[in-house]
């Protein structure tokens, strides 16, 4: 069954989380997909400055602000819909990435792999990778920086995967090109969800986001790429289900082929 996958980047305003998440739900009041993704930390920004601030942002999934509009647009629409938010749980703060579909909140996923001054305001992601089944899909979560370890995107796919979510605030420029090889190595589709803009805040460095969306197969071609720099929407049509035969050719399969017992 194909179905259509789109995604949203944008300049998240820092802080205004009332503003970003009006900003993305409206740009997405036309949007004709059946599985949307948001980037990474969409309704805070990205570059905190102090615990206190992180701790002020964070919401509790799946009760806070953010997680309950994104719940109740997708019941409305009967959509799913996965986005990057900072989660707050008791003292800990994650990276996290919600899924919301027709009946509302589904879960959540809480990064593994941190960057760079992530390690400060956030605890590593303590939910493992995860994948669900839904009616469009078995669909698995990664953030951003995940894509760095090949683990991640090959831990989803064993795990059944059909499409990869990607909700990303991408900084360094290899990503969009390596989804590729992501994509064509586990043969699963991604749809990696990146953000525009730039902050420097508080005397740091300045952090310019890369754009560049996309939206993968999972025979490794680019179904969609956004721009570096320009708001957008875009969207592919795709069959979830393409993703599921391994095999490569006659004699090679990319899973049973494995030879874990040679790995480390
Ligand atoms: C990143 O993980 N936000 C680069």
């Amino acid at each position: 069954m194909k179905i259509k996958a789109g995604l949203f980047q944008f300049a998240p305003a820092f802080g205004d989380i009332h503003r970003n998440v009006d900003r993305a739900l409206a740009a997405l009041a036309s949007a004709s997909a059946e599985l949307i993704v948001l980037p990474e930390l969409f309704s805070t920004g990205y570059q905190f400055t102090s615990a206190d601030e992180v701790r002020e942002l964070a919401e509790e999934v799946p009760s806070g602000f953010t997680t309950q509009r994104l719940a109740d647009f997708s019941r409305e629409r009967s959509i799913f819909i996965v986005a990057g938010i900072a989660e707050r749980d008791g003292d800990r703060i994650f990276n996290s990435a919600v899924l919301t579909g027709p009946k509302g909140f589904i879960g959540v996923y809480r990064k593994t792999h941190l960057f760079h001054e992530e390690k400060l305001w956030f605890s590593p992601g303590d939910t493992g990778f995860r994948v669900w089944e839904t009616a469009v899909g078995r669909i698995g979560i990664m953030v951003c920086f995940d894509w760095f370890f090949p683990e991640s995107a090959r831990t989803l796919s064993l795990m059944g995967a059909d499409i990869i979510v990607h909700p990303a605030n991408l900084v360094l420029p290899f990503c969009p090109d390596a989804m590729v090889t992501r994509c064509l190595e586990n043969r699963v589709f991604a749809v990696t969800a990146n953000r525009t803009g730039s902050e420097e805040r508080g005397g740091r460095e300045r952090l310019d986001f890369i754009g560049a969306s996309q939206i993968t197969s999972c025979r490794g071609n680019i179904l969609a790429r956004a721009s570096r720099d320009r708001e957008e929407y875009i969207e592919a049509e795709i069959d979830p289900a393409e993703s599921r035969d391994k095999q490569l050719n006659q004699y090679n399969n990319l899973f049973t082929d494995r030879r874990p017992e040679k790995y480390r």
